[in-house]
C-alpha cells in the first residue's frame, strides 16, 4: 500500500512540530530561535502523514537573495520513504528564482546521496565552518541548460511565487535500513 502524505507551508506557529521531530531543536535554544525566525520568512515546508509532521523544509532568502534550504530533516523512524525527496522537489518547484541552493557536511553522507538521487549539483565547499568536515554546497538550477550557460535566464529573486500547497504525494514503501548519520545535521 503506497503511503501518502501531504506537503503544507509552514509558519512560526509550526516551531513545535519541528522540534518534537529534530532533537536537536527540542533542546537546544539558539537553534530553535533561528529557525523560529527563518519560519516567519513563510517559505518553509512540512510533510504530513496522517496529520502528524514527518519532515520540513527551512528556506530562506539569506544566500545573496537566492532561495537556500538551510534544513532539511525527516522523523529519523520516516527515512527512506522518499519524504526528504519530496521535500526537495516541492522547494524547486516552488520558489520563484532561476535556481535554487543547499548545503551539507561532507561526512553527511544520506545527504549527499539524496542531492546526486535528485540532479542537484556540487557548487563549491566551504572549509572555515566545521574543523574537518568541510561544507558542501550544491545548486539545481530551474531550466538544465541555464547551468551549463547555454540559456541564459533572468533572474528574479524577488516574492515567492504563489504556493502550491496542499500536494500530495504518494510513496511506495522502501526498505527502513538507515546508513547511520555522522556530523551533525545541516
Ligand atoms: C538526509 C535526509 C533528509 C534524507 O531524508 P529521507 O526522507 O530519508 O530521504 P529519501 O527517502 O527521500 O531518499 C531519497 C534518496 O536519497 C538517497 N538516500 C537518502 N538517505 C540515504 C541513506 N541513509 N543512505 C543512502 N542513500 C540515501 C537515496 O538515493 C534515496 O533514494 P532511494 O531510497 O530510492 O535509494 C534524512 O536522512 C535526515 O533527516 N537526516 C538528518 C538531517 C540532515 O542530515 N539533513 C540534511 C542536511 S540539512
Amino acid at each position: 500500500m503506497p503511503r501518502l502524505f501531504d506537503i503544507r507551508r509552514l509558519g512560526p506557529t509550526d516551531l513545535d512540530r519541528l522540534a518534537q521531530i529534530d532533537p536537536l531543536t527540542a533542546r537546544d535554544a539558539r537553534r530553535r530561535a533561528h529557525l523560529g525566525e527563518l519560519l516567519t520568512l513563510g517559505l518553509s515546508w512540512g510533510a504530513f502523514g496522517n496529520g502528524e509532521m514527518v519532515g520540513f523544509a527551512v528556506v530562506s532568502r539569506h544566500f545573496f537573495n537566492f532561495p537556500f534550504v538551510d534544513l532539511l530533516l525527516v522523523a529519523e523512524a520516516q527515512r527512506r520513504q522518499g519524504v526528504g525527496r519530496s521535500l526537495m522537489d516541492h522547494c524547486e518547484q516552488v520558489h520563484d528564482a532561476d535556481r535554487i541552493f543547499t548545503s551539507t557536511n561532507e561526512s553527511n553522507g544520506p545527504m549527499r546521496a539524496l542531492m546526486a538521487r535528485a540532479g542537484w549539483r556540487s557548487c563549491g565547499r566551504v572549509d572555515a565552518l566545521d574543523p574537518g568536515d568541510p561544507e558542501l554546497f550544491f545548486v539545481k538550477f530551474r531550466s538544465a541548460t541555464y547551468g551549463a550557460g547555454v540559456i541564459p535566464l533572468p533572474c528574479h529573486p524577488g516574492s515567492e511565487r504563489s504556493e502550491l500547497s496542499g500536494t500530495s504525494f504518494s510513496t511506495a514503501p522502501r526498505r527502513s535500513r538507515m546508513t547511520p548519520l555522522r556530523g551533525s545535521p545541516g
